[in-house]
């Protein structure tokens, strides 16, 4: 079996804003994966694209999600921070998947039909391709772990089928051209920690979302103190005392969910929590929450602040990041494109040139 090398690749997409369930199902995830693999974090603005952007906010939100991975702790002096759009690879590999990947495996994805509702003859070509373009970014990198939150999950899956049928569907070539018996990974998702699905605090079934029409759903990682104080207090919670074993969460997805935020700011298990608060009323509860909740994201907020102050500062590492990522990138869309047959003369004189 080919061995690859372990790299940790993901995204986020800049569209609105960023919650807490982004924060702690994903963007926290990506933190404490930096002392173990290199990483890759991207700002995939071509997804976002798939559903109607403002061009000016677009450029802000790119902006913001660049600085939120920096303000959680991500170094872009030791791992690499771009947006997807600078580099151009993304979108060669994506095309390529298009083609390998079939109408009735996109016509499963539970995303596309959430996204697209009722009207899919309005959806974008671009919605509906998404998950090869997702594919086509983790495999840019032949990217061998990828943190996600749950929802990500059939994304992930159809990534590895797609791999798995580029490495079956061309493996003679893979093989002559000597690349061993696979040419992409097949990709582990990292869905891990109390926080993997933090759901709307104004209904315990439905999931955290940067489009829900209600701001008292989510707390904004850009909330201020008062803010994010008085959500917690409003969410929506049952009578009852917490209980002091996990069982008792069962069938009561609010207190379920606020048990997970805290575990998760705490960097604690929900086991845990129960451990501390069972028995207390969420007049008790409430308080505690949304002071761990203000300390733990307040000084993310102000460092936030202060990188988008300078937007010169956030776009050259943005550029610096595309750069080395394009460098890991294009070698493997170059084999890519060997393996599928295509003539590429005019990449092979380029190089040639700079050599030159
Ligand atoms: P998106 O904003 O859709 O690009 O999501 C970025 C990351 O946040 C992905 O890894 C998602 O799985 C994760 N995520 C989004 N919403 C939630 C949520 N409510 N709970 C946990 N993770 C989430
Ligand atoms: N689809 C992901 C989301 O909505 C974002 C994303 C795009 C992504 N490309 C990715 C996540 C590659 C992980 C790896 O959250």
């Amino acid at each position: 079996m080919t061995a690859f090398e372990p790299r940790v690749f993901s995204g986020v997409q800049p569209t609105g804003n960023l919650h807490l369930g982004n924060y702690l199902g994903a963007i926290t995830r990506f933190v404490a994966l930096q002392d173990s693999y290199p990483c890759i974090y991207c700002v995939v603005d071509m997804h976002a694209i798939t559903v109607w952007q403002e061009p000016e906010e677009l450029t802000n939100a790119i902006r913001s999600v660049a600085a939120a991975f920096i303000a959680a702790g991500i170094d872009p002096d030791k791992h690499v921070i771009f947006n997807q759009s600078q580099v151009h690879e993304h979108a060669e590999l994506a095309w390529i998947f298009n083609c390998v990947a079939r109408m009735g495996w996109l016509n499963r994805m539970t995303q596309f039909k959430e996204k697209a509702g009722k009207d899919r003859e309005n959806a974008s070509v671009g919605l509906f391709a998404y998950p090869s373009l997702m594919a086509a970014d983790i495999l840019a990198y032949k990217a061998t772990h990828v943190p996600v939150g749950e929802d990500q999950k059939q994304h992930l899956e159809l990534t590895r089928d797609i791999a798995q049928k580029f490495n079956y569907d061309f493996a003679e070539r893979i093989a002559e051209l000597g690349f061993g018996d696979a040419y992409f990974p097949l990709t582990e998702p990292i869905i891990q920690g109390p926080a993997t699905r933090i759901m709307s605090l104004r209904d315990g079934s439905k999931k955290m979302s940067k489009s829900d029409p209600s701001d008292y759903s989510r707390i904004n990682l850009t909330d201020d103190r008062d803010a994010i104080s008085q959500k917690i207090r409003k969410a929506k919670t049952d009578p009852e005392p917490l209980p002091s074993e996990l069982k008792g969460l069962e069938s009561r997805p609010e207190a379920q969910n606020l048990v997970g935020i805290y575990a998760a700011l705490a960097n604690s298990t929900s086991e845990q929590v129960l451990t501390d608060f069972g028995g207390a009323p969420f007049a008790t509860f409430k308080p505690a929450l949304a002071e761990l909740a203000v300390e733990m994201l307040a000084p993310v907020n102000a460092e936030m602040r202060r990188l988008l102050a300078d937007p010169g500062h956030l776009d050259q590492i943005l550029a610096k990041g595309a750069d080395q990522a394009a460098e890991i990138a294009a070698p493997v869309i170059d084999g890519a494109k060997d393996i599928v047959g295509f003539v590429t003369s005019r990449r092979k004189r380029t190089a040639e040139r700079s050599v030159a």
